[in-house]
């Protein structure tokens, strides 16, 4: 599949939201990752579904893509998507009951991820895999943008991209976390199809139409 870049608006300037991520889909983006903290399952708090619906009401053309970094995530899914989510992703880490939480995301309609923190045993995946249509390695400790990329994640991206071409199943390979045009090569070459950037396009100097516009054009030509 074709790779996609997912703005991570964590990064964006919350004062002008809905500007900042419109000038992502201008720059050529088609996925918004919003990353939904709750000050538990990772030490930040961020933003809820309000501003998902606030979102989806702006910029219907974007796919809204959840990740959940928040404790019992199942309690969230029918939140998110009566805001208008498109994809939510879970931790697995973050549940006694992640089946039960992809579950209520397909019940809704839903794509469902697992987003897997750097050393979150890949095993998990020989059951997993074939129930969602997503997998996001974390290449950072979830929590916060601005981080550096692990490097041990490159080896993380390539089982999964093993696993996932095994399976014979479209499922997405997003990478979440640190990623820059410095590394975006590294990380595709790897295997990913979705590559989450959020201080990269939106604290680029270039303004993120430029930023998203620069990661697209190396997202096409990789392919
Ligand atoms: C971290 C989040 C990431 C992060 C990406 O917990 O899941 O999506 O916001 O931001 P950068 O690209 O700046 O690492
Ligand atoms: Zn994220």
């Amino acid at each position: 599949m074709p790779a996609i870049l997912a703005p991570s608006i964590l990064a964006a300037n919350f004062a002008q939201l809905g500007t900042d991520a419109a000038a992502t889909l201008r720059g050529g983006a088609q996925w918004l990752h919003i990353d939904v903290m709750d000050g538990h399952f990772v030490p930040n708090l961020t933003f809820g579904p309000a501003v998902v619906a606030a979102l989806r009401a702006a910029l219907p053309e974007a796919v809204l893509d959840v990740h959940l970094m928040v404790a019992a995530p199942e309690a969230w899914v029918d939140p998110f998507a009566d805001a208008g989510a498109h994809r939510i992703s879970v931790h697995p880490e973050a549940s006694v009951n992640v089946h039960r939480a992809v579950d209520a995301i397909h019940r809704r309609g839903l794509a469902a991820g697992l987003a897997l923190n750097p050393l979150t045993d890949l095993g998990l995946l020989d059951d997993a895999l074939a129930l969602v249509e997503q997998v996001v390695v974390m290449s950072v400790d979830p929590g916060f943008g601005g981080q550096r990329y692990l490097p041990h994640s490159s080896a993380r991206i390539r089982a999964v991209r093993q696993r996932i071409d095994a399976s014979g199943r479209e499922v997405r390979l997003q990478v979440d976390g640190g990623v820059s045009l410095a590394n975006v090569a590294e990380v595709l070459a790897a295997g990913a199809d979705v590559i989450v950037a959020g201080s990269a396009v939106f604290g680029a100097a270039e303004g993120p139409e430029a930023a998203a516009r620069s990661f697209v054009q190396r997202l096409a030509s990789s392919t």
